[in-house]
């Protein structure tokens, strides 16, 4: 099979900053941007801008900032969010206006008060009017996980017809599995007529952890972009998260999927979004967590010592990350205390080791994590020359 290019699609500025607490400034999310662009995202959702002036001014500035990637803005399906959404993006040298409407009967009958074609109607002049200022035009299909598929393609049929160019089909409450959502995918891919002229875009959120999973079961079934944020940011329990899509891409050439992230760029990319928006990342996420390379047991330290791929399947240069950690805890060996002398200069003997070792151990006891300072005084006590450095 020919390879597939997937258009990354980056909304840690929109989807990403609802989160409470994110809020950034405007210079914040300039630098934010300018980053995602460097990282290789196609691309950017930079903001809601009838939401407030401040996100008018920052998706206005991001326009004007960003030269390579696309630079979208949010709407809903009503007249004054578009219009304000094209002129936030009148500098934007590729302008993207993303509109769209609730399409489950949970959104139509509670939230939006309306019937099926009333809403169908909506969504057609949304897009007929986005289309008026941009040629780039997204239609999102709110709830698309939760809506029946014949709706869902009729609506989509229709969009299409308006002139959008690209189908979101978000999963906005993270219910789907992944043979739901791939199914779905699939369905509209075989059922839509005039679908080979958009592009179908998944946008997954995490509330059971399926986030991922689905992006990648919507691509293996003809979605042709990914939505997703650094760090897997966003409402509740986020979104899809950009570096487990993208690498799950690089370990697995076998899906024949390429994308333009350059991935080296990947951690320090997700430093400077938990930083700016004071949102710290957890230790064992995925890629970029700060375990996510650090081998604390016995058994997994001595493999990895003696061939790294023993227990890591990504090379943590490929992301960003100087080197593995051997961590020194109660649970780690001989192996990875002589590992971790080493470094610090000393190369011990089996003799100096055993001594190193039980004493290591008693301290280990005594502590979460051993540190350089913890073994140099150990080896110290044990009359074991440290060179000076
Ligand atoms: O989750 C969702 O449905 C959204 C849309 C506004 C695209 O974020
Ligand atoms: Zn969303």
């Amino acid at each position: 099979m020919a390879e597939q290019r997937i258009h990354i699609f980056d909304t840690t500025l929109r989807d990403g900053e609802q989160v409470p607490g994110c809020k950034l400034n405007m210079d914040q999310k300039i630098e934010i941007a300018l980053r995602l662009e460097e990282l290789g995202v196609d691309i950017i959702e930079a903001g809601f801008p009838i939401s407030s002036p401040g996100d008018f001014q920052s998706v206005e500035a991001i326009a004007k900032a960003v030269r390579h990637a696309t630079v979208c803005g949010l709407s809903r399906a009503v007249e004054k969010d578009i219009e304000t959404a094209a002129a936030a993006l009148k500098y934007a040298a590729r302008p993207r206006i993303h509109t769209g409407i609730g399409t489950s009967d949970m959104h139509i009958k509670f939230k939006l008060k309306s019937t099926e074609d009333k809403i169908l109607e909506r969504a057609v002049a949304a897009v007929k009017l986005a289309k008026s200022f941009v040629e780039d035009v997204e239609f999102y299909a709110e709830d698309a996980g939760r809506t029946n598929n014949e709706y869902l393609a009729r609506v989509l049929e229709a969009v299409i017809k308006a002139g959008a160019t690209v189908l979101n089909i978000p999963d906005t409450t993270g219910y789907c599995l992944p043979e739901q959502y791939g199914a779905k995918i699939r369905y509209l891919k075989e059922n839509v007529k005039g679908i080979d002229k958009a592009i179908l875009s998944t946008h997954c959120h995490n509330d059971l952890g399926l986030a991922t999973a689905n992006s990648i079961a919507g691509v293996q079934n003809g979605a042709r972009q990914i939505e997703c944020t650094i760090n897997g940011i966003g409402e509740r329990a986020g979104n899809t998260s950009l570096e487990e899509v993208v690498m799950i891409m690089r370990q697995h050439p076998d899906l024949n999927f390429v994308n333009n992230i350059q991935t080296q760029k990947i951690y320090k990319t997700s430093r400077l979004v938990s930083e700016s928006m004071g949102m710290p990342v957890q230790p064992n996420k995925a890629i970029v967590g700060a375990n996510a390379f650090a081998h604390s047991s016995g058994i997994h330290q001595d493999g990895v010592i003696k061939k790294r791929e023993t227990y890591e399947i990504i090379n943590p240069l490929d992301v960003g990350v100087d080197t593995s950690k051997i961590v020194l805890t109660a649970r780690s060996g001989r192996a990875a205390v002589a590992y971790r002398a080493k470094n610090i200069g000393v190369n011990l003997t089996k003799e100096e080791l055993d001594r190193v070792y039980a004493d290591f151990l008693k301290v280990a006891d005594s502590k979460k994590e051993v540190d350089d300072q913890d073994l140099n005084q150990i080896i110290t006590k044990q009359e074991i020359a440290i060179p000076s450095s």
